[in-house]
């Protein structure tokens, strides 16, 4: 279970967290939704300790990680964790495979053959085959996803932690990618937090939804009773009506 317990976090002069409370619960699919610039990604970041609140704590299994140093962070916590970036990030000047190994390498030491097995597992489990060699640029968008998830569940994490991962995708694709998000938390028995602008989608796959409105988790709910609110910023942003939000 990771607890995020009334964060706060600005830049500069400018409040993007105001008090953040949020579960994530183990084996669900939780997702946050919210307009751009709202600081989805900056919550995500602070979960997975790239950046630090300036008050407020995130607790990881019972243990308060708010203070970890850097080395204490990746020995402790990171082992458990994986992020599938906004951008996807697959490190261009690497193939497929030497991205998953690389990301295999610095969280786990495993025997060469250990990790050549697990690669080519983890690519048969997001669908993709013969890629091993290629060059990300050699890659579809939706191929690219696939492989920057596949390097994502290459450590076998307890958390995986998605920031829009259909964006950019079409809505074919999309509803793919929505597909192997759910079967892979099934599969692999993880608990995964999405941010993501694809309502049907997160309508679809989730097991809780909820929203992040300047500053705050504005409202949380069974993704079932997601159109059943009486929340009217909610409703209006889910509805896509961009007036209230
Ligand atoms: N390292 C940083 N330094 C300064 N400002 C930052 C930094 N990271 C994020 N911000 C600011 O925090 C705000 C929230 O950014 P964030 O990326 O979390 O938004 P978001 O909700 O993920 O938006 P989107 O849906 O467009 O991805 C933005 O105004 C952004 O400019
Ligand atoms: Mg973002």
């Amino acid at each position: 279970m990771v607890e995020v317990k009334n964060i706060y976090k600005s830049f500069g002069s400018k409040e993007i967290l105001s008090g953040v409370n949020l579960t994530l619960k183990d084996g669900e699919i939780l997702s946050i939704i919210g307009k751009s610039g709202t600081g989805k990604s900056v919550l995500l970041k602070l979960i997975i300790g790239l950046i630090s609140p300036d008050s407020g704590q995130i607790v990881v299994d019972g243990v308060d990680v708010t203070e970890f140093s850097e080395g204490e962070f990746n020995e402790k916590i990171r082992t458990k964790m994986s992020m599938v970036f906004q951008e996807g990030a697959l490190w261009d000047s690497m193939t497929v495979a030497e991205n998953i190994e690389l990301a295999l390498k610095i969280r786990k030491h495993l025997p060469e053959e250990e990790r050549k097995q697990i690669i080519s597992e983890s690519l048969r489990l997001v669908g993709l085959d013969d890629v091993e060699n290629k060059f990300p640029d050699e890659l579809s968008g939706g191929m690219m996803k696939r492989a920057a998830i596949a390097r994502a569940i290459a450590i076998r994490p307890k958390y995986l932690f998605y920031d829009e991962p259909t964006t950019g995708l079409d809505p074919v694709l999309s509803n793919i990618i929505n597909g192997l998000i759910l079967s892979l938390t099934k599969k692999l028995n993880t608990t995964a937090l999405i941010i993501s602008h694809d309502i049907d989608g997160v309508a679809r796959i989730s097991d809780r939804v909820a929203m992040l409105h300047e500053g705050k988790i504005i409202l949380i709910c069974n993704a079932k009773e997601m159109w059943n609110q009486q929340n009217e910023i909610f409703n209006h942003f889910i509805h896509g009506d961009t007036e209230l939000t």
